[in-house]
């Protein structure tokens, strides 16, 4: 059976169609007794308001998308959660959507996005030069880079991290705490991410007096949790004598999949092998030896980047873009505790 259209609403209740629609859109506007009337007739028809049609017709989208590297990275489940709190008192729905570092299935959901005409796209990107991103502000749907710091040459609004800093901080504690043979586990390396957090380091090294080439690197072909533990591998396979006595991770997954793998093995956490993550995820405390790492403000980034989006929705032109640039914070914990070492 046909779903009941507006129209039968409309005949149904002894109003117009018009009237059905304030009901729908602006239920204040309409008078209490007629609005009960149009109701009792939804309920009796079984009618479902099109969303699509209404916001076609309205010509523009009630919903925002978010379109991520990888959904199973708890990272982008708290700044997600930022944005939902934004896009809550806007009254608008939000679209995950996972590229899962596949730059093929990010364009295909540009692609989609755009022809979705969405109110407003978050991003963070495969690939901040995709052609598509340009397009999608060139239909007028507002983009913002989350998690990334200003992109020379690109009209939009950036909100990030200074993850150079980051990658400073961690090398900095880790160095303070004796240790000089250190490796930077992490990858892919085009993801800009890991490249600053690598470079924040290889700077740390280099203003502690020491070579950028002392800095080990074990790459990995993405930020998982099983990545950090097959790293862990390689770290064992290396010679003793030549072994880092700590380990700098570009996140907290692999962070986390090295430990476990080093701790399965016995090896003791932060004794033998230091350890720091980057992202302060829920589980980083919660790991069995507490996890050093890297904080980053993971809601506010998300708050701060839908706020802007919808500052350019609502004002166009009037809208001025803005690079927003958080601090990370070193948090200190069990896995890279200071131990004095002649190492
Ligand atoms: O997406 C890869 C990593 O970059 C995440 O873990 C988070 O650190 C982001 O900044």
């Amino acid at each position: 059976m046909a779903s009941a259209s507006i129209k039968d609403v409309a005949a149904a209740a002894g109003v117009s169609v018009g009237t059905v629609s304030n009901v729908l859109n602006r239920p204040a506007a309409v008078r209490p007794t007629t609005r009960a009337k149009v109701e009792t007739a939804i309920a009796r028809l079984g009618f479902v308001p099109n969303a699509s049609a209404r916001q076609l017709a309205a010509g523009r989208s009630d919903t925002l998308a978010y379109l991520v590297l990888d959904a199973s990275n708890p990272f982008f489940t708290d700044v997600t959660r930022g944005i939902e709190e934004v896009a809550k008192t806007e009254h608008l729905s939000l679209f995950l959507c996972n590229s899962d570092l596949d730059a093929d299935r990010e364009d295909q959901y540009l692609e989609q996005l755009t022809q979705l005409r969405v109110r407003g796209v978050l991003i963070t990107a495969m690939d901040y030069a995709n052609p598509r991103l340009t397009r999608l502000r060139e239909q007028g749907v507002p983009v913002v880079l989350v998690d990334r710091a200003p992109q020379d040459g690109h009209d939009w609004c950036t909100v990030g991290v200074d993850d150079v800093s980051g990658g400073e901080l961690a090398i900095s504690h880790l160095l303070e705490s004796g240790h000089r043979k250190i490796a930077f586990i992490g990858g892919p390396l085009e993801i800009p991410q890991v490249t600053d957090r690598l470079t924040g380091a290889r700077r740390a090294m280099e203003t502690a007096g020491l070579s950028a080439d002392d800095l080990s690197l074990i790459q990995t072909d993405a930020l998982t949790i099983a990545d950090g533990r097959r790293a862990g591998e390689r770290l064992l396979g290396l010679p003793r004598s030549g072994r880092p006595t700590s380990v700098f991770c570009a996140n907290d997954l692999l962070a986390l999949g090295l430990l476990q793998h080093l701790v399965q093995l016995g090896v003791r956490v932060p004794d033998d092998v230091a350890i720091v993550g980057y992202d302060d995820i829920e589980y980083a405390a919660a790991a069995a030896v507490p996890l050093t790492t890297v904080a980053q403000p993971r809601q506010l980034l998300g708050r701060t980047a839908a706020r802007l989006l919808m500052d350019e929705a609502e004002r166009g032109d009037d809208h001025h873009h803005e690079h927003v640039v958080f601090q990370p914070e070193l948090v200190a914990r069990a896995s890279s505790a200071a131990v004095r070492r002649t190492a």
